[in-house]
């Protein structure tokens, strides 16, 4: 027994040393600070304005020296437009949604704000889950009938913006886009749905632009305008598994608005269906000088459905051929594979290839393309465009 002293002496430090160990390193591992919106007098039926709130609960969660959660629950969220600025304390803001946010109903209320949930200037988001309702078919409507009216808010938007994550989110019925990454680096977008009616205008469902290294993944994309475009200054962007329709396809553009311009490189686009859609896979740019570009794009892997234009490059946009007419496009496209793109074409040319006079596409290939009409073989239009095939490619290319 008398040899039992020494021990118990040893071990009194021992447990104060593991004592203090733990505390001095618990903030870092502590569960985050979760701040509730409803705390922060947000109302759940949908007809209180829940602005401040947000506003709130953000300044509470961007100041927070550790980790933060901002939690909305389940319930209808009114909300108008909101900028989630940072910069933070933290970088490791995570923003869980079980409810639906609402836009106001009255679209002029949000209507001219450009983005309705912005966050700016943040890094480290992570927004998981919940529905945004954009209630947009009265903008949609007024846009429709002629009358002037604002030109409507992106739905959800990231701007200088690094390491975000944005999962399971449900976008319906944007004013405008649903969600647009700009100016942002390192982006992982999964899981996401967007639904707005086919004939809705320019309500792409994910818009990257001046953006680097961005992954879309897993999505399921209909609306009126584009599923996803992919605009000047994008590099390294990566998007897999998409079912995109009704809407106007995947876009690499509009490019070459601009004088002066950055380009588009390394973009891989695998594994989408595409169903009923206006386009499948696109390049497109305006008619006019730049020195924009678009390089090593990949398309990989895609089904067409009944699709008007399955594989296009279009150089000649001049939308009501306003600022452009008798000018040819500055932008410069090369390198762009097509790889395993079958299926159906909703017009005789499925692939055309549109390129500019003064700058001609080249580096193109095709590999294992088979796309029908009305179960015949489709056909293929050619203009300054270069490149080779291999495999079996129907229509037969006209390089
Ligand atoms: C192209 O982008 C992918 C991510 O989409 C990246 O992994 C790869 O390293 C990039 N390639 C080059 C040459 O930068
Ligand atoms: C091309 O696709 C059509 C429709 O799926 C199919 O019937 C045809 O056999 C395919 N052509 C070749 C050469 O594989």
């Amino acid at each position: 027994m008398a040899h039992d002293k020494p021990t118990s002496s040893a071990v009194l430090p021992l447990l104060a040393f593991t004592i203090l160990f733990f505390f001095s390193i618990s903030p870092a591992m502590a569960a985050p600070m979760t701040y509730n919106v409803v705390s922060f007098g947000a109302k759940p039926g949908g007809d209180t304005d829940s602005t401040r709130a947000f506003l709130a609960a953000w300044a509470r969660a961007c100041s927070s020296t550790g980790p933060a959660t901002i939690y909305v629950p389940l319930g209808r969220f009114l909300v108008g437009s909101v900028v989630f600025r940072g910069p933070c304390k933290n970088n490791a803001i995570t923003v869980r949604v079980d409810g639906t946010l609402l836009a106001p109903s009255d679209y002029r209320v949000i209507g001219n704000a450009g983005i309705w949930l912005m966050f700016d200037h943040v890094d480290g988001v992570s927004f998981y889950g919940g529905v945004l309702d954009g209630q947009g078919a009265g903008l949609w409507a007024c846009k429709k009938s002629g009358r002037s009216c604002p030109s409507g808010a992106t739905t959800l938007g990231f701007t200088y913006c690094k390491d975000i994550v944005v999962n399971g989110v449900t976008s319906l019925n944007s004013q405008m886009y649903h969600i647009v990454i700009d100016r942002s680096e390192n982006v992982k977008v999964q899981g996401v749905m967007v639904s707005a009616a086919g004939n809705s205008p320019n309500t792409d469902g994910i818009h990257v632009q001046l953006s680097s290294s961005v992954t879309i993944l897993n999505s399921n994309i209909g609306t009126g305008d584009d599923c996803i475009s992919i605009g000047p200054g994008t590099n390294n962007l990566w998007i897999e598994n998409i079912a995109c329709g009704p809407g106007h396809g995947i876009s690499v553009g509009s490019l070459g608005k601009e004088l002066q311009e950055p380009g588009v490189q390394n973009v891989t686009v695998k594994t989408v269906t595409f169903t009923g859609t206006e386009n499948g896979v696109r390049i497109k740019s305006w008619g006019r000088p730049s020195n924009g570009f678009a390089r090593n794009i990949h398309f990989q892997n895609a089904k067409m459905m009944n699709v008007r234009n399955p594989i296009v490059i279009d150089q000649n946009y001049c939308p009501e051929e306003k600022g452009c007419p008798g000018q040819v496009s500055g932008v410069k496209i090369s390198d762009v594979t097509y790889e395993d793109i079958h299926g159906t074409s909703a017009t005789e040319v499925a692939v055309k290839f549109n390129c500019s006079p003064k700058y001609p596409c080249i580096g193109i290939r095709m590999e294992d393309v088979n796309l029908t009409y009305e179960n015949k073989v489709a056909e293929a239009s050619c203009n300054h465009a270069g490149g080779i095939t291999s495999g079996l490619v129907q229509p037969n290319s006209c390089f």
